[in-house]
């Protein structure tokens, strides 16, 4: 039976040591605030963005909410965010994805001040993630590798295949690991032998945005198995891309969905805003 890898726990920990350094920086004169904008209601978002406002008020940095109808215009949300870009008091600008189709998301993510950038999304931020350079790392990656060094697992010099190559995770995650001194295989829609390739893992990160499709048979007996899929079943109960009951029987270690990974991109996106205040 594998070891579960508390997300929730972990996650509140990083929060807390958070909360104290948030104290720390307020004694000397150090506060920020995080702006968060949504455009429409989409209910996933909604919970989202409330997830991410109770950890602001949690740690004890202001939080700007932009709650925004579904016909703004991308030349609206681009001024909004040129005049968050100007405010000295706010350190973090994150935009709600996905946004209505008739808005740009390339577009919109370029025109976030670098300094502000706290999703990590703006393409000299990822190119800073690239080439090792400082710059804000996004946030459900670097919440993988937290969850994996806090849980003492072994990351250099291991195989770990990612399934996925999204910008958001897929992509990062790689580069990360890669940082990490892993040795890292990326598999997409397109990849052939895709069993075959996952049962090489020591570490393995499913990131397909497939309900409960990576079984056992995917699994090398004692892996590491991080689910970044979050979904609801016909039941209306979350799952992730992995089938959690079965591949927790072949892994060493494994994250649930819910409170694996899904509370670390919180947690990191809280860090990163704390580390736009230190750096003012
Ligand atoms: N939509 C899904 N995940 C994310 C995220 O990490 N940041 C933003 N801004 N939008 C998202």
């Amino acid at each position: 039976m594998a070891e579960i890898i508390d997300g929730k726990k972990i996650s509140q920990q990083i929060k807390d040591e958070l909360k104290d350094k948030v104290e720390a920086l307020k004694a000397n004169g150090k506060t920020g605030a995080l702006a968060v904008i949504q455009v429409g209601e989409d209910p996933a978002s909604s919970v989202y963005v409330r997830n991410k406002k109770n950890a602001c008020a949690y740690i004890g940095i202001e939080s700007l909410a932009y709650e925004l109808p579904e016909e703004t215009s991308e030349e609206a949300l681009l001024k909004l965010i040129g005049e968050l870009n100007e405010k000295e008091q706010v350190k973090g600008i994150l935009v709600q994805l996905p946004l209505p189709n008739h808005i740009c998301e390339d577009k919109i993510i370029q025109a976030i001040s670098l300094k502000k950038d706290v999703d990590g999304f703006h393409p000299q931020s990822v190119g800073a993630m690239t080439i090792g350079e400082p710059g804000f790392l996004s946030c459900t990656p670097a919440g993988v590798i937290q969850l994996l060094k806090r849980s003492n697992v072994e990351i250099s010099g291991k195989h770990c295949v990612v399934i996925g190559r999204s910008n958001i995770v897929g992509k990062p995650m790689a580069l990360l690991m890669l940082r990490e001194n892993a040795t890292v295989t990326v598999t997409h829609s397109r990849t052939q032998n895709l069993k075959e390739i996952c049962r090489q893992a020591d570490i393995l990160i499913v990131a397909m945005g497939k309900p409960r499709f990576i079984g056992a048979e995917y699994v090398k007996e004692g892996a590491v198995v991080i689910d970044v899929g979050i979904h609801r079943d016909e039941n209306n109960k979350l799952c992730g891309d992995v089938k959690y009951e079965e591949v927790q029987q072949v892994a060493s270690a494994i994250t649930p969905v819910p409170g694996g990974v899904g509370p670390m991109t919180i947690a990191m996106l809280m860090s990163n805003c704390v580390q736009s205040i230190e750096e003012e």
